[in-house]
């Protein structure tokens, strides 16, 4: 039971730095559930997620969203399974909820290019909603300008342009399930 305990608790021998603490992340999530609920008051926004990367986000934040509410999953795929992005999305799997009229979330893991967020965003308004806003738990400052201009309405924290997993981020969907996040050693995604 002991060896059990330490191996959850120690880090992960691919990984080469942790950027988030479990516990970080908690306050993050909280501080921006709570800023969700004080813009909201009175609504019913659905919170739509973008699998798989925000799964874990998303379920953390709803909890912290004190509102009548609703949610939903998009499946979208830019990256396979490089550490740079492809620059074309696609609809893996598509809303159920009709999102006209309606005050939409989008809940987003990590905005990096942007591409993803302006390529959903785009095509939401398509689909008349009443607004529509991103909830970013991370945004990459990246040196080069991004491709696509997106102001996340709820940002969690700034990271630095380098490849991070955990805390749903993949590298070639592994890593979802760490409860931190942290680098990968280069030699992960080299070898
Ligand atoms: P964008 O379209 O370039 O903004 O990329 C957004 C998506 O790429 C995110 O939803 C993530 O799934 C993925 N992504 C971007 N940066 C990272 C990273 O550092 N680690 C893991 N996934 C990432
Ligand atoms: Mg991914």
């Amino acid at each position: 039971m002991a060896s059990e305990t330490s191996e959850i608790t120690s880090l992960h021998p691919d990984i080469e730095e942790v950027v988030f603490t479990e516990d970080q992340i908690k306050e993050i999530v909280a501080k921006m559930g709570r800023q969700i609920t004080a813009d909201y008051q009175g609504k019913c926004p659905l919170v739509v997620c973008v699998l798989k990367g925000a799964s874990m986000f998303m379920s953390d934040l709803i909890r912290h969203i004190k509102l009548p509410m609703e949610i939903d999953f998009m499946v979208v795929s830019s990256y396979g399974n490089q550490t740079t992005s492809s620059g074309t999305v696609q609809i893996l799997k598509d809303l159920e909820s009709d999102i006209s009229g309606r005050d939409i979330i989008i809940v987003e893991d990590i905005l990096d290019t942007g591409i993803t967020l302006s390529y959903l965003i785009d095509n939401f308004q398509t689909r008349k909603p009443a607004s529509v806003q991103v909830a970013a738990f991370l945004v990459k400052d990246v040196t080069a300008p991004r491709t696509a201009a997106i102001e996340p309405a709820y940002e969690g924290a700034h990271v630095d342009d380098r490849f991070i997993v955990g805390y749903g981020l993949d590298y070639a969907e592994r890593f979802r399930n760490l409860p931190y996040i942290g680098v990968l050693k280069p030699e992960v995604y080299t070898a």
